[in-house]
């Protein structure tokens, strides 16, 4: 991938699907997973290693890695709550894992039940053992541009928290719109915070949702200031179950087509994400909530 390129981090399968009413079949969700990679994605977050009582969405974890095919160049990061999690992720022989935690301590408690101290403390072993196993491992900053709980949140708790989880040894903080409040300003002052503090933009993924429509402005004013990875989402879906009012995640095919018009270099085919993004709206009985997905590319004959 040169300097210039775009790296798309694709969520649906596990942000996106953890949050929808409707439980897909593990056999849906492999074809999803086959569908995204046969689009050019790379990194697609497959599943979570939490309870099931939390995420009933995801329950079917150890049999969908069990049966995942795994396709040369392409990570499967998992996500991690616990040692328990941490133990299952290694039996299913992951690659990689996320931990997560938030800048604001009742964002926190509600999603895992810990203070963010707590968390911290429990992520280091995890975050050790799958060091040691050759694993890549990210760390999900939750609520880093607001809080359903808190209200608006300080850009230096967001530095904390991200040096905190650098010092554990984490690859990447995925710095999360949870609840999708950021416009572009929030992002220049977040980014330019962490930039200032050392953390490099190397080390960081932005994690944008749409729920005020605001997420590509937020990815062009990223852009601009030097970030080069995103999350996304195919077929829109998601939120977080532990967020009120959080909707879907920026859309894959909303960020593609944008990145296309905007010459930005990526490895992803917009039609292999509409096809993959039908299936899953289709899969979960939904419209899809994407406005390409809706529309199509264009010209037409692309999408
Ligand atoms: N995998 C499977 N089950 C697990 C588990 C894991 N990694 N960790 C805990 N559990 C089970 C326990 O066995 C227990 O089951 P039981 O109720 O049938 O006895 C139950 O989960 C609760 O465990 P406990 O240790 O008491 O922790 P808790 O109730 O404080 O829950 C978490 C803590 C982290 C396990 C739980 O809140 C969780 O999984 N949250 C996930 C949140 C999430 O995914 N949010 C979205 C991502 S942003
Ligand atoms: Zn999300």
């Amino acid at each position: 991938m040169s300097a210039r390129e775009v790296r798309i981090y694709e969520v649906g399968p596990r942000d996106g699907l953890q949050a929808e009413a409707a439980i897909v079949s593990t056999d849906d969700k492999l074809r999803f997973i086959g569908l995204l990679a046969d689009a050019g994605l790379a990194e697609i977050e497959a599943t979570s290693f939490v309870s099931p009582r939390a995420i009933p969405q995801l329950a079917d974890a150890d049999e969908l890695m069990a049966r995942l095919d795994r396709r040369p160049g392409v990570r499967y990061p998992v996500l991690v709550p616990n040692a328990r999690g941490m133990g299952r992720a290694a039996s299913a022989s992951a690659d990689a894992i996320c931990v997560f935690t938030a800048v604001t301590e009742s964002y926190v408690r509600h999603n895992i039940g810990m203070s963010i101290d707590e968390s911290l403390e429990a992520f280091a072993p995890v975050v050790e053992r799958a060091r040691g196993a050759g694993m890549w491992t990210r760390a999900y900053v939750s609520t880093a541009f607001g809080c359903p709980y808190e209200g608006e949140v300080p850009e230096r708790a967001v530095v904390e928290v991200g040096h905190r989880l650098l010092e554990l040894g984490v690859d990447e903080l995925a710095i999360s719109d949870t609840v999708g409040v950021a416009g572009p300003s929030d992002v220049r002052r977040v980014l330019t915070a962490l930039s200032e503090a050392g953390i490099g933009f190397d080390a960081i993924g932005l994690h944008f949702h749409d729920t005020r429509g605001t997420a590509l402005a937020n990815v062009i004013t990223a852009l601009a200031l030097g970030c080069r990875t995103f999350d996304a989402s195919t077929g829109g879906t998601g939120g977080s179950p532990f967020a009120p009012g959080s909707a879907g995640n920026l859309a894959t095919e909303d960020l593609v087509y944008l990145l296309d018009r905007e010459g930005v270099g990526h490895e992803v085919a917009l039609e292999g994400v509409l096809a993959a993004a039908r299936f899953i709206a289709q899969a979960l009985g939904k419209e899809l909530d994407s406005k390409v997905g809706r529309a199509g590319g264009w010209p037409a004959s692309l999408g």
